[in-house]
């Protein structure tokens, strides 16, 4: 028998351990309940971080659409595209996007299919220039022919197309208020386009209105055989299909106005901007004569004229029509202005070859 003092010692001992393994089983139990609220509380935070991440991704994916747009204004010459393209520079820095100038070797109005796919994959791929808007002397390109996904606004101004011819010829032999000591193709034949039609010289033939419907229709061979009757239906589909907007140079404001309703991002203050300054009394082309009544029966007579005329009426119509659905009503008419300077397609094929594009007048800088 162990001594009683031996036996409550051994007592307290197994108690104290006992008490011990309450407490400890205790605090385990605490930590092993704090763990999982610890761990329930990480991942709420990681969820809300996920859920903030994702909502500031679709923020900037927003914000990139908006400021993804690229605009190509494939501008026809003799169109009042000068005046509309002052516009644009004039605007472009207070309204954050760039405009550059699409400068085609020998002002040739079609690209090489290299050079086409070069332009389509450099607009696409050139974040820094975007939002922007290209301008030249170019037909339509498709762009996806050459497998990028996005593809660019297109918009366009026309002209009647014997206004447009007569400007034209005028403008080589005098050329306009806007480079006026720049000495024209043309300088010093006073012949007037009456007199032209009537000795039926090669610069007022109807042929040369053949510029429209290929600038519409595009790169495809048949756009660009005078007289081609697919080419006129392929340039009504593609103004339809592929145009934002084409105006008219005889109404040139309101085209101002639609734009400015449609892409505020890029032409915001626009029609102001256009009324207050000289922009709209830029380029006319000096000594401009309306040509008798006599030859503009005789150029209605021909095949080119018809055409060409069937399509402005086509854009005529179409331009009206948004017009009424935007409630703008004609703001003004009658304008004589005049665009850049041009050559008429009488390019030889081999040029075609070293034929290259550049950019310029990019800004701001
Ligand atoms: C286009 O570039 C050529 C040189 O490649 C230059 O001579 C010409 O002046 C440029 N055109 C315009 C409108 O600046
Ligand atoms: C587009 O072309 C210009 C001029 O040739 C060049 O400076 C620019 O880096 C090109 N951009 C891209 C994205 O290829
Ligand atoms: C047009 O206005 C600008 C200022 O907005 C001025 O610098 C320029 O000289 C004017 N041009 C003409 C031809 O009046």
């Amino acid at each position: 028998m162990l001594p009683r003092t031996t036996a409550t010692r051994l007592f307290l001992i197994v108690l104290g351990l006992a008490s011990l393994l309450i407490v400890f089983h205790y605090y385990e139990t605490r930590v092993t309940e704090l763990e999982i609220n610890n761990r329930n509380l990480e991942d709420l935070v990681v969820r809300m971080q996920l859920q903030e991440l994702e909502s500031r991704r679709a923020h900037e994916k927003r914000l990139q659409v908006k400021d993804d747009l690229v605009i190509i204004y494939n501008r026809v010459p003799k169109t009042a595209s000068t005046s509309f393209m002052g516009i644009a520079y004039d605007l472009c820095k207070q309204n954050g996007f760039h405009v550059l100038h699409i400068n085609v070797t020998g002002n040739m109005h079609v690209l090489t299919l290299a050079n086409q796919a070069k332009f389509v994959l450099n607009v696409t791929q050139w974040d820094s220039m975007k939002p922007a808007l290209y301008h030249g002397h170019m037909a339509y390109v498709e762009f996806s022919r050459f497998g990028v996904s996005q593809r660019p606004i297109y918009i366009n101004l026309i002209r009647k197309p014997l206004d447009r011819l007569v400007s034209y010829y005028y403008f080589l032999r005098f050329g306009d208020d806007f480079r006026p000591h720049l000495v024209r193709r043309k300088h010093g034949n006073k012949m007037s386009f009456d007199e032209c039609v009537e000795l039926k010289q090669p610069d007022c033939d109807p042929d040369n209105m053949w510029l429209q419907i290929p600038f519409f229709c595009g790169h495809a061979a048949g756009c660009w055989e005078v007289g081609n009757e697919w080419a006129l239906a392929e340039a009504k589909q593609n103004l339809l299909r592929h145009y934002m907007l084409v105006g008219i140079t005889e109404e040139l404001p309101d085209f101002i106005s639609l734009l400015e309703s449609t892409l505020p991002q890029f032409f915001r203050g626009a029609l102001a901007h256009y009324q207050n300054s000289n922009r709209s009394h830029l380029r006319k082309t000096t000594q401009k004569v309306e040509p008798s009544l006599e030859t503009v029966e005789a150029i209605k007579q021909s095949k080119v004229w018809q055409m060409e005329n069937e399509f402005y009426e086509f854009a005529v119509e179409q331009f009206h029509f948004a017009k009424r659905r935007a409630g703008v009503s004609s703001i003004n008419a009658g304008l004589s202005v005049v665009g850049s300077k041009d050559k008429t397609l009488d390019k030889a094929q081999s040029q075609a070859i070293q034929q290259h594009f550049t950019y310029e007048k990019i800004r701001p800088k």
